[in-house]
């Protein structure tokens, strides 16, 4: 890699320069080095990691809602839509990661191509990604729990199950106010503790728990296909909601036109009609988020430049045919407008009259999100680790525990603030959050890839898309990625939300990371022994 910016240099770099110092390869290896990692995970080890985090809230919870206020069963197209998103950003992460197989992800793809800035900025941004996500998937946790508990006779207090200002239907039909969510708040605590004494998700437990989701998920499709209504499934998209006041009479290309013009305006028109199946799309881009977990587990490959590429973009191609098949079957049983449930897959299996299969999901779900939050909040801290180990961020992140061996501050500091997020924020607002701070983290991963294409043409690639495809890729991934984007901040809560977030995280970098970073002072990275 080239090192323009003097990685490793002696004595301090400061000033514009600084922004844009990149690290080589070949110091990441060696950082990496000596370390107990084992090239032990194989194609189909890898694929099973994705296919463990990438099923999760998105498809038991999210899609509910995604259909019943958004794109009605047109919810199939906007899965096709995110799919075919995500399978442009895989083949982006799938290059990157097999030329640059180590731990660290995309904070690492970006400081050793773009620059410092641009790595603080994707360690930002991957906070959302990862920590944000753990706190959604721990909320729809919640809602099955929630569920399942109430089928075994035990009732919680509603005020206690939901964020607050959110309303709670209890089983009696009162409705309620929320307070905290209780069960979410635990979730990560539990997950947090687990992950502080070292418990880490060991391969052959992630696959027990990948093959419980699977058989939940294939179950539901197989034997809810013969329950589908076709007529359930028309119209495919239903007209939009209020209608235009130009009249309904307009046609596709004018309705696709306009809803793009929406979309670039961010204005919020969103509930079915072409721009519902955008605004649909947008909101389960959160179901396909894990597919690039595996490139965290590079240092781990036995053969990074061949089963890196089959892990990614197996686990995402598998994940998107279920996806599709489970959303043909849940809006083909259950109305589109009654899919607004916190335990929607569980609402169609109940309605076909099969209530041990209900109970055999839910179980299964709870199992299944559990392994997803685990992951999540493991990668989290696991980036503010290797961010502190660079300097970046306070060293005390870096500090391992004498016994447990685990990042254990770093640990508890993350699982606290995201217990915090997971009882007292929605659902809605968590997922949102997440899904712009991910857009945007894979925008810059296409960006990556097309800026190494030309500054480091020559660079080994194991896995090398041919040129102008990889420009292609890219260029429509990022294209993709923004457009999601905008149709995400048209909701004025999450675009003020993520602005002030990135500004107040940039600021950061001018008071801390900029003095601390130790490539820039030319020294080794923080050792992370207590
Ligand atoms: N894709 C993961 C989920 O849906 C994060 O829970």
């Amino acid at each position: 890699m080239a090192n323009e910016g003097g990685a490793g240099a002696p004595g301090a770099r400061r000033g514009l320069g600084q922004l844009f110092l990149r690290k080589s390869v070949e110091q990441m290896h060696a950082e990496h080095a000596g370390g107990e990692l084992k090239r032990t995970l194989g194609p189909l080890n890898l694929i099973l990691l994705g296919i463990g985090c990438i099923i999760g809230t998105g498809i038991f919870v999210l899609t509910g809602r995604a259909a019943a206020e958004f794109a009605g069963p047109g919810i199939m197209i906007s899965f096709v839509i995110t799919g075919t998103l995500c399978a442009f950003v895989a083949l982006c992460y799938a290059e990157l990661a097999s030329a640059i197989p180590v731990s660290g992800s995309a904070y690492s793809y970006s400081y050793a191509s773009m620059g410092e800035i641009v790595a603080w900025m994707m360690g930002l941004l991957l906070v959302l990604e990862y920590g944000l996500a753990a706190s959604t998937v721990a909320v729809g946790w919640s809602g099955y729990l929630i569920s399942l508990l109430h089928d075994v006779g035990i009732v919680l207090p509603p005020e206690l199950t939901a964020a607050p200002g959110v309303s709670v239907t209890a089983p009696d039909g009162s409705v309620h106010v929320g307070l905290v969510n209780l069960p979410a708040l635990i979730a990560i605590l539990a997950v947090t503790l687990l992950l502080t004494v070292g418990i880490e998700e060991s391969t052959a437990a992630n696959n027990v728990v990948v093959f419980i989701k699977l058989a939940v998920v294939i179950a539901f499709i197989a034997i809810g296909a013969f329950y589908v209504k076709p007529e359930l499934w028309s119209p495919l998209v239903p007209p939009q909601q209020p209608p235009p006041p130009e009249g309904s009479d307009m046609s596709l290309g004018a309705q696709i036109w306009r809803a793009l013009g929406d979309v670039m305006m961010a204005k919020e028109s969103s509930a079915y009609g072409i721009g519902g199946l955008i605004a649909g799309a947008a909101t389960i881009f959160f179901a396909y988020i894990g597919f690039e977990a595996v490139s965290t587990a590079g240092a781990e490959a036995k053969n990074p430049g061949k089963d890196m590429p089959i892990g990614i973009i197996g686990s995402l191609l598998i994940c998107t045919i279920l996806y599709i098949a489970t959303c043909a079957v849940l809006v083909g049983i259950v109305p589109y407008t009654e899919l607004n449930d916190p335990a929607p897959i569980a609402k169609a299996v109940n309605q076909i009259g099969l209530p041990w299969f209900a109970v055999l999901v839910k179980i299964g779900a709870i199992a299944g999100l559990s392994s997803v939050m685990l992951v999540l909040l493991y990668g989290q801290t696991r980036i503010f680790y290797t961010m502190a180990r660079d300097g970046l961020i306070p060293p005390v992140f870096a500090k391992v525990h004498p016994k447990f061996k685990t990042p254990w501050i770093n640990t508890l500091t993350v699982g606290a603030i995201a217990a915090g997020f997971a009882g007292f924020m929605s659902l809605d607002a968590l997922a949102n959050l997440t899904n712009v701070g991910s857009l945007s983290a894979f925008a810059i991963i296409c960006l990556t890839v097309l800026y190494l294409r030309f500054a480091r043409p020559d660079m080994e690639r194991p896995f090398r898309m041919p040129f102008g495809v990889s420009i292609l890729v890219a260029v429509l991934g990022a294209v993709m990625c923004l457009f999601l984007l905008m149709s995400l901040m048209a909701h004025v809560p999450t675009r003020n939300f993520f602005l002030v977030y990135v500004a107040g995280g940039t600021a950061l970098y001018f008071v801390y990371g900029m003095w601390n970073s130790r490539l820039a002072r030319g020294l080794p990275v923080v050792s992370g022994e207590s």
